[in-house]
């Protein structure tokens, strides 16, 4: 099957950073279309310099998040609009009869083993599986007794039925379009829960993958952000040579 893996990214100092790494994750996956989703109104030029670098296929969107959910800064639903934009666009351009693909939310500071694209490629509905570095407990995963789930192991329960996170499951694009009104919600801290809730997943249905859920194959990892570093310089077009490209 293909994956669609779906990068939520922003502009920040880090960004392209962030994409590079991914991007050359990526590169050794092989049926994979990568759709790098932005929250900015434009594409950036640099981004789009970047991704043919990669040589594997993607698709670049720009999707900004509505400014009422900016207001907030400690509890916006960061992501949500530009995955969202990614689910319309697998709508609108993947084959409605076309059952062998795969859609994954990867977001672009996570770290991924490649051993999880052999793992998710094979989901038929729901896939789940842990995910390190992630909260108070260190992990998140379902926990699995003969082969089902029968439970979810997570720092932050809060009554979700499924309390996983973003980057623990995957799901067959039939789905996307079994429930075409199905999307994620602008809700901090319910977009996974109330996501898989509106594709109809119930809990025997969900394909344990990682062997049993016993493996760690992606990581919630996050890059530290440096302050912006004040830069003396009075006039950039004064710059000698290479730095006044390299400083703008
Ligand atoms: C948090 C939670 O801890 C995760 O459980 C959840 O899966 C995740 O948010 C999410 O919503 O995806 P955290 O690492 O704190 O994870 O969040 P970020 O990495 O800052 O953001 C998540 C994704 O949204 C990233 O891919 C990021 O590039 C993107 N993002 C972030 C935006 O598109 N816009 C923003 O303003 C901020
Ligand atoms: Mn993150």
């Amino acid at each position: 099957a293909l994956i669609y893996f779906i990068t939520p990214t922003y502009p920040r100092r880090e960004q392209i950073a962030e994409l590079t790494r991914l991007g050359q994750t990526l590169m050794h996956v092989p049926r994979l279309h990568w759709i790098v989703a932005d929250d900015r109104p434009d594409c950036s030029p640099q981004i789009m310099n970047l991704l043919p670098d990669f040589s594997i296929p993607y698709t670049y969107i720009a999707s900004p998040m509505p400014t009422i959910y900016r207001r907030d800064p400690n509890a916006m639903p960061r992501g949500v609009s530009n995955r969202r934009a990614a689910l319309n666009w697998i709508r609108l351009n993947h084959d409605v009869n076309d059952s062998d693909a795969v859609i994954y939310f990867g977001d672009d500071d996570n770290t991924f083993h490649l051993d999880l694209f052999k793992e998710i490629r094979s989901t038929k509905k729901i896939s789940m599986f842990p995910v390190g570095l992630i909260g108070e407990y260190g992990v998140s995963s379902p926990i699995i007794n003969n082969g089902k789930v029968i439970g979810f192991f997570d720092s932050w329960p809060a009554k979700r039925k499924f309390p996983v996170d973003m980057a623990g499951f995957a799901i067959n694009v039939q789905l996307l379009f079994k429930y075409p009104y199905a999307t994620m919600p602008y809700k901090v801290g319910f977009e996974e829960d109330r996501f898989l809730s509106a594709l109809a997943i119930q809990l025997d249905e969900i394909e344990p993958k990682a062997e049993n859920c016993t493996r760690i194959l992606v990581w919630h990892t996050q890059t530290v952000k440096k302050p912006k570093p004040v830069v003396m310089i009075k006039s950039k077009t004064t710059l000698p040579g290479s730095l006044a490209t390299l400083l703008n």
